[in-house]
Parts: structure tokens; C-alpha cells; sequence
């Protein structure tokens, strides 16, 4: 019998952080070691172009990003590992899935509103009128609006059908999902209706502000993999934590402890509640102490990750031969659907 596909992508746009991890990284190699699935992880380098990079910065993030996925456990034996942009057809199918979305869905978007509106002040956004946000919209880059049509496009291209993403990637998710289900409907059953996976943590908050997501846009409240062991020293010692000295799961009440739980716990594999335990009538500086050194010693491959740019470039494009395969396979059957002369 042949094993479900499960697939995922991160951006190359910067360094990853603590969140990348919890929610999506360390999930890709867990699922990738349960034997479960069949597994393609790429880099999202076509992604990242709605951000305008410069040529060097993205072709160095690339590389680090590979790099971070061998850090992390993914294993090119086990896996597929490979470059977005070196699937050829993706593309392709991108444009014929876009005459399925109405312009209206995407620009309804979360993640693009957050997207456009990303480098205005908080008292800004709550003052911009209607007319205002349609201005910045309609000079905003294309690709930011199109950026769900090529993710469901990686999904679809190589018969996704199991997709591990932190929350924010949901609504996107369902995106996918709707085109499938519309493609399947006017032209025949071709795709599989893509499911997410998430982990417990897949909504890792700012460890500056744990009302909000850790994201990179915000790095004062971010953990970088590859911080050194004084920053995360630094960044856990100035963490933001809740009135009272309890150490108790309540995200309602005590945000920024209960962040500090669930990392903890996603890192250590112990229960929440055995930690409330251990930690019960302790303050937290014991507990952050503790933290401090589970996280250290989590990230350290990190830290010292060491495969050549050369060895990195090979597993690559090993992989990219690997996805194309099942990518021209399904865009000849998409075409024969289509009608599109073969
Ligand atoms: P960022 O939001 O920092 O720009 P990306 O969009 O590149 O991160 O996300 C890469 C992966 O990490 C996605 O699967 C995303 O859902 C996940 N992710 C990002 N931020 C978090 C977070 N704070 N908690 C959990 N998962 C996250
Ligand atoms: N949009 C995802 C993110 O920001 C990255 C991504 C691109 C992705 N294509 C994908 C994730 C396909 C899962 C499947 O993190």
C-alpha cells in the first residue's frame, strides 16, 4: 500500500525562531521519523520573492534554511527535500488554479491584510480609514495577493494530502482545500482535499508580548535557533511573565507563563501538568533557570549546524528530481482534464 504524501514549505526570509520550530519544523521530523507518510519538505523560495529581497540575502537564507532542515533531523534518505523554484511546473499550475479563485478571497486573506499593513504603527492601523487601506493595497506587490494560489499549487502539484503548518497557516490551508474540491467538480476527481496538521504548540506567542504571536517581524519578543547560549540566556531572564508567582497553565490569565509551559513541554516531552507539579511552590526563576538550560541544550545542533553549502546544494537538487517526477505526472493528468491538447 502506498503511504499518504505529506508536504510542507518554509520561506527562506530570515532566520527561524523558536515558533518556526515548535509549530512546524520539529513537527516535519517527527512526522518524517513515524514511517507514516511519504514526505516532501521544500524551500519556499518562489514564496519569499513577494518580499523583494535582494539577490545575495536570498540566496544566502536559502542555504540556511537547508542547512536548518538537516540541523533540525530531516534526512534526505527519508525524505524529499528540495528547492521550490526548481519544480518546473508549479508555475504552470499556479495560473491554471488561479482562474478558479475570485480576486475577492484573496484580498480577504489574514495573513495578506497582516502582510499590507505590516510596516504601519499599531495607532496607524487603528486610524486608517477605508479609502486608506485601498490605496496601500492596490500599490502593494502582486505576488503578496497570489501568494495562497501557489501554496495550494505546492500542495496539490505533488498529491498533498497531509500538510503540517502552524495556525496562521490555516486559512490558506482551507483555500487549498476549496480549490481542489472546485477543480474536482468541474473537471473530475484529480486532487485530494489537503488536510493540516498541527502540533500543541502551533501558536507559539512573543516572548516580549504574549498576546502576540513570536514572529519575525517583531524580533525584540523572537528566540532565533541559532541564538548563542547568552542570548537565550538573556531573552528567557527578560521573558514577560504574569502577575502572581504561581506557575500554572492558564493562557487566559497568565499568558506569558503558560507560554513558557508549553515550550518547555514541547521541548522536554513532559506534560504540562507534571511540570505544574514539579514547580509547584518554586518562583520562577527556578523554572526559568531550567528553561533556560532545556532550550540551550534542545538548540544546540542549531547552533553548530556545519554541512557545506556543496553537500547541501547536492541533497537539493536530488530532491527537486525526485518532486519533479510526481509533478509532471499529475500536471499531464491536470492537462488532459483541462481539455489542453497534450
Ligand atoms: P513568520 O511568521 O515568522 O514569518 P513563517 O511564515 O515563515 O514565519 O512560518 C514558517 C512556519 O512556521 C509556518 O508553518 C508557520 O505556520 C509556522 N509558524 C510561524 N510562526 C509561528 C508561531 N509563532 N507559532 C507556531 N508556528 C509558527
Ligand atoms: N506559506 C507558508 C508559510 O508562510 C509556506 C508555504 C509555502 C507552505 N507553500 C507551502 C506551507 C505549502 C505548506 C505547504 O509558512
Amino acid at each position: 500500500m502506498n503511504k499518504p504524501i505529506l508536504i510542507s514549505g518554509i520561506q527562506p526570509t530570515g532566520r527561524l525562531h523558536l515558533g518556526n520550530y515548535l509549530g512546524a519544523l520539529k513537527n516535519f521530523v517527527e512526522l518524517q521519523n513515524s514511517g507514516k507518510y511519504e514526505c516532501y519538505f521544500f524551500i519556499a523560495d518562489l514564496h519569499a520573492l513577494t518580499e523583494n529581497p535582494e539577490a545575495k540575502d536570498l540566496s544566502t537564507n536559502i542555504m540556511n534554511l537547508a542547512a536548518d532542515f538537516i540541523a533540525a533531523g530531516l534526512d534526505p534518505k527519508k525524505s524529499v527535500i528540495f528547492l521550490q523554484s526548481q519544480i518546473k511546473n508549479l508555475p504552470e499550475l499556479k495560473w491554471i488554479l488561479s482562474t478558479l479563485v475570485p480576486p475577492g478571497e484573496l484580498l480577504r486573506m489574514t495573513a495578506f491584510k497582516e502582510k499590507v499593513l505590516q510596516a504601519l504603527k499599531k495607532e496607524e492601523r487603528e486610524k486608517l480609514t477605508k479609502e486608506e487601506y485601498d490605496r496601500i493595497v492596490e500599490n502593494t506587490n502582486y505576488g503578496l495577493v497570489e501568494y495562497p494560489i501557489l501554496m495550494a499549487a505546492d500542495i496539490l502539484i505533488c498529491n498533498g494530502q497531509f500538510v503540517p503548518v502552524g495556525h496562521d497557516q490555516l486559512q490558506h490551508l482551507e483555500l487549498a482545500r476549496t480549490i481542489a474540491r472546485k477543480f474536482n467538480k468541474k473537471f473530475g476527481e484529480t486532487f485530494k482535499e489537503p488536510q493540516a496538521l498541527l502540533t500543541k504548540t502551533s501558536r507559539v506567542m512573543s516572548l516580549s508580548d504574549p498576546e502576540k504571536k513570536m514572529s519575525k517581524s517583531q524580533p525584540e519578543g523572537c528566540l532565533f535557533l541559532d541564538d548563542s547560549e547568552e542570548e537565550i540566556e538573556l531573552k528567557i531572564k527578560r521573558a514577560v511573565t504574569d502577575s502572581g508567582a504561581e506557575i500554572k497553565y492558564d493562557p487566559d490569565k497568565k499568558p506569558g507563563i503558560s507560554n513558557l509551559l508549553l515550550i518547555y513541554g514541547a521541548l522536554s516531552g513532559k506534560q504540562i501538568s507534571i511540570l505544574e507539579n514539579k514547580y509547584k511552590g518554586k518562583g520562577y526563576g527556578q523554572f526559568k533557570s531550567d528553561l533556560i538550560k532545556i532550550i540551550s541544550g534542545a538548540l544546540k545542533p542549531f547552533r553548530t549546524k556545519k554541512m557545506a553549502d556543496a553537500k547541501l546544494k547536492t541533497i537539493l537538487k536530488s530532491g527537486a528530481q525526485k518532486a519533479q517526477k510526481i509533478a509532471s505526472a499529475k500536471m499531464k493528468e491536470v492537462k488532459e482534464k483541462l481539455g489542453l491538447l497534450l
